[in-house]
């Protein structure tokens, strides 16, 4: 396929687009797609995902049923976990996870996994987008052989492009339509095709920002992630500090937020969790130190982040014995168990850590997020208390973990039981209430 007749074929949605992993960022894509009128397929190892999929049932927070459900209905959107439904598509998008091991080392076996399999049923004239964030260099020294391993040549043969996920799960503000694209493609050509294909799914075409390698939007992406890891770990010191001199960190980010220029206000907390703030800077730090580079702000970063929960439990404590109370018996009612507000993923969750930290200490975990229902406490199973009612509750004192704008904070602190707030859920404090 000609430059031409692939751009025609994009303002026609004439191109069959496939999907590799319907996850937080697989499936919103996909149903992007679909929904703008492309013939899009799914393809994903989970059976249960797939089927609920096909039976317009979503796995995933901002995708509702009925968006899914409408696709489906329309014969414009199918999932599969057939990998010959990838030889259909003519374009290609890879969105597998990308943990580490405990060594803190990348684990790309599912990238591995989901090239193969896109390899194995790649047609000439393909374009292949790995979304999947990674180090700089997985493009061009781990996909491309392996897509190549048939005998058809990337940037000749087929097309082949890194552009990073920005897909902020739960934010109703900045989604795939309106939020920029960065894409960086193998060969000039690469990088056009691609941008052709994404501005169809922007509000303005010029969303789409074209960077001159694969490798630059791979470092792109791991440089916003580190940025927010680095400067999320600083105010965590800094709440310690101010802690100790008695000073209040939140008024203090409250006054430098007013210098218009030059300053982007970072909150303290229980530590980031998630699996891409967590994780995404020791795929840069392992793969510098392939070039015997000591990637110092990343792993100071990432252990005062860590140290973050073992912090919140101490303060905990603090506040308990103030009241004349220990840790040590006393039921704590934890507000908040995703990663972060608003969602029901619970992947690297720091409150679960806070909640663990808090059992090993002899305290009894109550907790409550409207969006998880269930988590497990060591060996304790719990079912989250009905966030209606959690004033009439049974605890000794409250943390609140995880940010929400509808905790009860008046009802909780007319119970007179102390509260530590971590996120500043209830503005100033005042006597039992306690801020990070
Ligand atoms: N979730 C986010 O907010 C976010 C944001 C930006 C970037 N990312 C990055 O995007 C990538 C995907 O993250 P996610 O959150 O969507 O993960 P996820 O775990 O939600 O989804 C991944 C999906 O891939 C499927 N899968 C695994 N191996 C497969 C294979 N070999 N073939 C087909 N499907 C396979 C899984 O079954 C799962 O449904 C990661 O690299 C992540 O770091 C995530």
């Amino acid at each position: 396929m000609d430059s031409t007749t692939f751009d025609q074929r994009a303002t026609q949605r004439a191109h069959t687009v496939a999907v590799v992993g319907l996850g937080y960022v697989g499936l919103p894509l996909a149903v992007a797609f679909a929904e703008t009128g492309y013939p899009t397929i799914g393809f994903d190892v989970s059976q249960g995902a797939v089927n609920g999929l096909n039976s317009g049932v979503s796995h995933i927070d901002d995708v509702p049923n009925e968006r899914v459900a409408a696709l489906v209905k329309a014969g414009v959107f199918k999932a599969s976990t057939e990998s010959a439904v990838l030889g259909d598509a003519n374009v290609v998008f890879i969105c597998v996870p990308t943990p580490f091991d405990k060594a803190k080392t990348p684990d790309l076996s599912y990238v591995q996994a989901a090239t193969e399999s896109v390899a194995a049923h790649l047609s000439k004239g393909s374009l292949v987008i790995l979304q999947s964030t990674t180090y700089p260099g997985t493009t061009t020294e781990f996909v491309k052989p392996i897509l190549e391993r048939g005998g058809m040549k990337a940037g000749v043969d087929f097309h082949l492009a890194f552009s990073p996920e920005r897909v902020d799960p739960g934010n109703t503000q900045w989604g795939i339509g309106n939020t920029p694209k960065v894409v960086g493609g193998l060969t000039e050509e690469c990088t056009r095709r691609s941008v052709s294909l994404l501005a169809t799914l922007m509000t303005s075409a010029d969303l789409v920002h074209p960077v001159k390698s694969p490798a630059i939007a791979e470092m792109c992406k791991l440089l916003e992630n580190t940025y927010r890891a680095v400067n999320i770990a600083f105010v965590n010191e800094l709440a310690q500090i101010c802690h100790e001199m008695q000073i209040d960190v939140w008024d203090v980010i409250k006054a430098a937020s007013t210098k218009p220029f030059g300053f982007q206000a970072f909150y303290p907390g229980i530590g980031p969790g998630g699996h891409c703030i967590p994780v995404d800077p020791h795929y840069l730090a392992w793969k510098a130190r392939e070039f015997e580079f000591n990637t110092r702000f990343i792993e100071l970063a990432a252990d005062i982040n860590s140290q973050m929960a073992s912090y919140v439990v101490w303060r905990i404590q603090e506040l308990l014995n103030r009241s004349g109370k220990s840790l040590s018996g006393s039921t704590i009612l934890c507000l908040g168990a995703a990663f972060k507000a608003g969602v029901s993923d619970v992947r690297n969750s720091r409150a679960i850590h806070v909640m663990e930290l808090l059992q090993k200490q002899g305290a009894t975990i109550s907790y409550c997020d409207p969006h998880v229902p269930n988590v497990k406490i060591g060996d304790v199973e719990l079912s989250s208390l009905d966030s209606t009612k959690l004033a009439t509750a049974k605890f000794d004192a409250v943390a609140v973990l995880v940010g929400a704008s509808n905790w009860p904070m008046t009802e909780l602190e007319e119970t007179g039981k102390p509260i530590f707030d971590a996120v500043n859920a209830g503005g100033a404090p005042n006597g039992q209430r306690e801020r990070l």
